[in-house]
């Protein structure tokens, strides 16, 4: 049976921030554009961002100290003409999302409220209570479908269609029923998200499997950084979920088992406030040394009983619901449990200040554009800052949706032909008539432990090493795996076991790159190598995959800028 071929200017994977402003810019200029994503774009993964989003608004700030702030949070491993770009538009970037109808936070006189964030050297994050990244989205998913952008929502895209050095479409099918399709367009964008699925305690959407760089990776294009992995200092104890930077921003104070305000220690100035790769650290080594605090002594308390209720109440009613219903702890009467969870992926799909995906560190991809967390631009280097990943989203999804709007004039399409599909249609079948004995689940859970325990805030030749062998092992008994379900109708386990796949994939990814980075820059930490090196490491890591599956890295330079690199404290 022949499989329908659609036909569209541009496609776009993932219906983020990133991907709905894209496709708005698109179908505002009269491109014909639809969006992939196999969620309710309201269910995206940018609607999990809590505590805001970053511009420098007032008179206290400017653009210039958010660029230092950016690329010194960076460990000077950001590019810094991108991060100009965002920085500099950035105020642009919220007074639009404010004209589509974002309800931000109020000062008494009327002004955006912008609270703190780690590693800012003034209040810099405009805030919808403690809801931004989900106001966000909402208004832009709204302003999207007012322009008459085609959703293509529950539908998983598991391949591109690449060729001589060219991106045509998309193959995917439907959840709901399997039906299969070629989406043929002149141009595609991913807008896939991030990547800390890969670890057991992570504050990530179940769905930010990490998809779209696997899928890139098997045509044998690049992922860079992937060692930089952000592990936010706050999630809640046991399940990593999300208590925003913005409970530091207000004043939450860290305290260990001796009742020790501990970041006095480790950041003599920014205490809690220091930027998100210290903090998460001094949580961990507090806990290494025996003071920790809750049922298994592998938390922190964060108290933010002072701030009172009327306060908790306005500015972070979302996290006091979090933690009530999940620890049973009410943070206006008492302290929370918290620890570091996997939060953020620096690295991605490496592309050009435009959105163009590369090639290597040469060549472009013709038709083929990322943005959001899923892209490595680089602006977040080797440790983001809060707050900066809405902003990039947002912003850097309007940028390329416009750079995509110039281009596609001059690109052709590429007729798209049945054998297109042949990957992905192999890869479902292999699945559904596979009858091993592995599980999913089980592998999934063997994989997201180790790579929290070898691959996490703290590294070592030795935990690296073992967490290659590990993966390696994993995607070996992944071949024999099994699943149960059978039947054609919203088959999870099917689409589970893709994800997996890809999982194990980028997971290597991850490892191999922080193996070969024998340094410590940013969220990279390495106890066996414990300095900056700038003489060695000042460069991304260009990883590749080959039909073996095995990876080989290369290096690109990363852009200087006006910013000269310092030793980094706070
Ligand atoms: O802590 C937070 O609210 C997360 C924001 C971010 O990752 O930028």
């Amino acid at each position: 049976m022949s499989i329908p071929i659609y036909t569209y200017d541009a496609v776009i994977v993932g219906s983020g921030l990133a991907g709905s402003a894209a496709a708005r810019e698109l179908k505002q200029a009269g491109k014909n554009v639809a969006v992939i994503t196999k969620l309710h774009p309201l269910r995206s993964h940018s609607g999990a961002a809590q505590g805001g989003i970053n511009a420098a608004l007032s008179d206290v700030d400017s653009i210039e100290l958010h660029e230092f702030d950016t690329v010194k949070g960076a460990d000077y491993l950001a590019d810094q003409d991108a991060v100009e770009l965002m920085c500099q538009k950035a105020p642009e970037t919220i007074r639009w999302a404010e004209r589509m109808g974002a309800a931000f936070s109020r000062t008494d006189d009327g002004k955006i409220a912008q609270r703190p964030f780690g590693g800012q050297s003034s209040p810099r994050a405009c805030f919808a209570k403690d809801r931004t990244g989900l106001t966000l989205l909402q208004t832009i998913y709204e302003q999207a479908l007012r322009v008459g952008v085609d959703f293509i929502d529950e539908w998983y895209a598991a391949d591109i269609i690449y060729e001589d050095g060219k991106v045509s479409g998309v193959v995917a099918f439907n959840i709901r029923n399997q039906e299969k399709a070629i989406f043929n367009a002149k141009a595609v964008m991913f807008a896939t998200g991030g990547y800390a699925r890969a670890f057991k305690i992570s504050s990530n959407a179940h769905a930010n499997t990490g998809d779209g760089l696997s899928i890139v990776a098997r045509h044998g294009l690049p992922l860079e950084d992937m060692e930089f992995v952000q592990f936010h200092p706050s999630g809640l104890s046991g399940s990593g979920i999300l208590i925003s930077e913005a409970a530091r921003g207000e004043g939450g104070k860290l305290l260990n088992s001796e009742g020790e305000r501990f970041m006095e220690r480790y950041a003599p100035n920014k205490l809690e406030l220091a930027s998100r790769d210290v903090v998460a650290r001094a949580i961990i080594n507090e806990i290494r040394e025996g003071r920790g605090v809750g049922p298994r002594k592998d938390a922190v308390y964060i108290d933010l009983t002072h701030l009172g209720k009327e306060k908790i109440m306005e500015r972070l009613p979302e996290l006091r619901d979090l933690a009530i219903t999940f620890l049973g702890l009410d943070m206006i009467k008492e302290p929370i449990l918290i620890s570091a969870t996997a939060h953020y992926s620096m690295g991605g799909i490496p592309v050009d200040i435009d959105g163009h995906v590369r090639k290597n560190n040469d060549e472009l991809v013709e038709g083929f554009y990322a943005a959001g967390e899923c892209a490595c631009v680089s602006v977040h280097g080797a440790n983001r800052l809060g707050a900066n990943s809405v902003l990039e989203a947002l912003l850097f999804g309007r940028h390329v949706g416009q750079s995509m709007v110039n281009d596609i004039e001059t690109l052709y399409l590429r007729e798209a032909e049945q054998s297109d599909a042949d990957t992905m249609i192999t890869e479902m079948e292999r699945i559904l008539t596979n009858n091993g004995k592995e599980t999913v689940p089980g592998l999934r859970n063997e994989l997201q432990q180790s790579m929290t325990d070898n691959a996490g805030v703290f590294r070592t030749e030795e935990t690296l090493s073992k967490q290659v062998e590990i993966v390696k092992a994993l995607r070996k008994r992944f071949e024999n795996i099994r699943i149960d379900d059978k039947s054609k109708i919203f088959n999870t386990d099917l689409q589970e076991a893709i994800e997996l796949g890809h999982m194990l994939d980028y997971a290597l990814f991850i490892v191999e790159s922080a193996l070969a980075r024998k340094e410590s820059r940013g969220a990279h930490y390495r106890e066996d190598f414990t300095t900056r090196d700038d003489e060695a490491f000042m460069k991304h890591t260009m990883a590749y995959m080959d039909a073996n599956g095995e990876i080989s890295l290369d290096y690109m330079a990363v852009t200087p800028g006006k910013f000269e690199p310092q030793e980094r404290t706070y």
